[in-house]
């Protein structure tokens, strides 16, 4: 568990422009000082991340809303008044002062409220932005754990503020407030469905490659293994035609069939579509460490957190076999 003393010790690092792993409710981030280019540098070459893919800053309350956004929409002040703190990533035109190492050089700038205890407790006391990426090698998938965040980084992070699994397990929901019309740019983990009741109107998604934003590439979040999104119906036959081939198989799926071959790796069925976001990347993690040719995904139906499960596998499925 995380100490006040360990928040200092955190605090301290950052302020010397070092690199601090931290939980959210999403997934654990890389954390730096926004305002330090030196300090950015650094988590691009640690993250392995080009240039020009732009970091979401991290803010203590919606307070710090104004001294981040050159103008705050009507639509950006009532989606941070009720979504935060909380799983909502909104994109805001940039104040000045927001170095290019945090925007890629865009006229706008990422900002979170996260909710989560020792990510609040740290940005209090650091009292400023933290720059903060999810917390794996560029493409990989993203860390729940703390131990996730040592195997991926190791001895690149300064410092790993450990609380436990994070509560949501994927990222949060991105949307770009800078047109006439909000956009969605990533599903995540608040859902698309309140963001929509709550302005009274229809968001619609991005289409892929409109921005520069590398969690919306179409190979992203990708375990070694490959990674099959198969209809529930089907899973029988297709598990069975691939470990003719001698491959190994795994099956991810809330409720997998009956019948299935005893040589199909069943990994461990999540309870309910949050437990399902959960536990995702820890079974894609898994799926690695047992050594599976190919994991077939059962993918929730597609609404709420459900479509962001659903998105994050179909990246996962867009990686090529090496
Ligand atoms: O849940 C999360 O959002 C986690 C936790 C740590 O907060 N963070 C996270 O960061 O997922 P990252 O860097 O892995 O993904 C941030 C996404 C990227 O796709 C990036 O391109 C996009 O946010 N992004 C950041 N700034 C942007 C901007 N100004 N315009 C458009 N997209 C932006
Ligand atoms: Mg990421």
């Amino acid at each position: 568990m995380v100490s006040e003393h360990d928040i200092d010790e955190a605090v301290t690092v950052l302020r010397r422009g070092g690199l601090v792993a931290f939980p959210t409710e999403t997934v654990y981030g890389l954390g730096c000082d926004a305002q330090s280019v030196a300090a950015l540098r650094r988590l691009y070459a640690v993250k392995g991340r080009p240039a020009e893919h732009p970091v979401i800053v991290h803010l203590p309350s919606a307070d710090a809303l104004s001294a981040w956004a050159k103008t705050v929409s009507a639509t950006t002040s009532a989606l941070a008044e009720a979504c935060w703190p909380g799983p909502l990533t909104i994109v805001v035109p940039r104040a000045t002062h927001v170095p290019d190492e945090v925007t890629g050089g865009h006229d706008s700038v990422a900002l979170r409220v996260p909710d989560q205890r020792v990510a609040l407790a740290l940005l209090d006391a650091f009292d400023g932005g933290l720059a903060a990426p999810s917390a794996n090698r560029f493409g990989r998938v993203s860390p729940t754990t703390a131990a996730d965040v040592r195997a991926d980084l190791d001895g690149d992070v300064d410092l790993v503020l450990d609380d436990g699994p994070c509560v949501v397990g994927v990222e949060s929901t991105i949307i770009d407030c800078t047109g006439d019309e909000p956009v969605i740019l990533r599903l995540g983990a608040y859902p698309r469905e309140e963001l929509e009741a709550l302005l009274g109107q229809p968001i619609a998604l991005h289409v892929d490659g409109q921005r520069a934003a590398p969690g919306a590439l179409s190979v992203h979040y990708a375990p070694n293994a490959r990674v099959v999104l198969v209809d529930r119906n089907d899973v029988t036959t297709q598990t069975a035609s691939r470990l003719a081939t001698g491959e190994r198989v795994g099956l991810l799926a809330i409720d997998p069939p009956s019948g299935l071959s005893t040589d199909v790796v069943l990994l461990e069925p999540p309870v309910s579509v949050e437990d399902y976001a959960h536990v995702l990347y820890a079974r894609l993690r898994e799926a690695d460490r047992r050594g599976l040719d190919v994991l077939f995904a059962v993918a929730p139906p597609e609404r709420g957190l459900g479509a962001a499960i659903g998105d994050r596998l179909r990246r996962a499925a867009g990686r090529r076999v090496s």
